[in-house]
């Protein structure tokens, strides 16, 4: 026999930003992140997992590639998976599987993104949402989706923030154990569903430095980065989730945009400093913050991770429909503007 379970988890957007670690091992942040979940069709990862007693061994293929499930990463989110899965009888079938009996069997994972690996979008945020969720189902574990987010943490800290929909806050905790470190929904995906999400893919080049390896670097070595833990982003936080309460998208976009832009001043003080934005990520920086500034329609948003990508929001479909034309206009898909296309969901222009 084999018993199977398929789960589907997309990405999110942090619009607070996640950004050092206190503890690499267990992920623990430096400071609590918001960000905002796509819509499920959108950017997503579909997986498939799997346990038979014909398998001998755990595997795992991503995109249809055979992937190596060795590192620490995956090793933790199994076996704290494994180590949580209840009595499992599907009498039918003639399944019974004990609690214990679960480390013995062997899983084998198929995960799918819908979204071009090559668009540079692939995340692990929604990879390991995705993975934690489905082993969890396949292996009856009954624990909520609090302790579920703090188990994907461990695979990619932002991967805590996918398993809900809407608006999501992951909460730094302070356990040393890492167990208050976990997400929680701020608004459900119907609280505020008239904003669009465009992203603009301006490099399908792999970024140069891992966020995991820019992070710890900017750990060891940036005080800005020290600061804003403690000083800035505390404060933030409080404002955002305000914002997200009151759908005032104006102060959204403000704290949105200067957080985005924090978080890269991070980077630059970080020795080396590290550049995830190149030249056209700046002039789209400009061009958001002039139509801010100057346009009678209403505000827009910008943000960046840890490459040259701009994630824009806009309020409604309307403004998206403006500001998509306008920007096809000024940074038109082209070799010289470095952009390859427009993502708005899942349609690429
Ligand atoms: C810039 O979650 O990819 O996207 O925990 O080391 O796997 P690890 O890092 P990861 O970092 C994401 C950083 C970010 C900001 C964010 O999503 O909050």
């Amino acid at each position: 026999w084999v018993l199977m379970v398929t789960a589907q988890s997309p990405t999110n957007i942090a619009v607070i930003k996640y950004w050092g670690k206190r503890d690499e091992t267990l992920i623990l942040p430096v400071n609590d992140s918001i960000s905002v979940t796509l819509d499920p069709e959108h950017l997503c990862t579909t997986t498939t997992v799997a346990v038979s007693p014909s398998f001998n061994k755990d595997l795992m293929w991503l995109n249809g590639k055979e992937f190596s499930l060795a590192g620490a990463r995956y090793q933790r989110c199994l076996s704290e998976i494994r180590g949580r899965a209840s009595d499992f009888e599907d009498e039918e079938k003639g399944i019974c599987i004990k609690k214990g009996d679960w480390e013995k069997l062997n899983v084998h994972i198929a995960s799918y993104n819908n979204f071009p690996t090559a668009a540079g979008l692939a995340s692990s945020a929604a990879g390991f949402a995705c993975l934690v969720f489905a082993l969890a189902k396949l292996m009856n574990v009954k624990e909520d989706c609090g302790t579920l987010s703090a188990i994907a943490r461990q695979g990619s800290g932002s991967a805590c923030r996918s398993l809900y929909g809407g608006f999501v806050k992951w909460d730094m905790g302070k356990d040393l154990s890492g167990n208050d470190s976990v997400a929680v929904q701020l608004a459900d995906e119907a609280h505020w569903d008239d904003l669009v999400i465009i992203i603009a893919v301006v490099s399908s080049r792999q970024k140069e430095t891992s966020s995991t390896a820019g992070m710890r670097d900017s750990v060891e070595t940036s005080p800005l980065l020290s600061y804003r833990s403690k000083e800035v982003v505390p404060k933030r936080i409080v404002q955002m989730e305000e914002a997200i309460k009151t759908r005032d998208f104006p102060t959204f976009s403000k704290l949105a945009c200067t957080d985005s832009n924090q978080f890269h001043a991070v980077c630059l003080d970080t020795r080396p400093p590290i550049f995830y934005m190149n030249d056209t990520s700046h002039r789209i920086i400009s061009y958001m913050e002039k139509w801010n500034r100057f346009e009678v329609t209403p505000q827009v948003a910008y943000t960046f991770d840890a490459g040259p990508n701009a994630v824009l929001i806009a309020p409604n479909r309307k403004v998206a429909t403006l500001l998509l034309q306008k920007l096809l206009f000024y940074f038109p898909p082209t070799p010289d503007t470095e952009l390859n296309s427009y993502v708005i969901g899942d349609k690429s222009i």
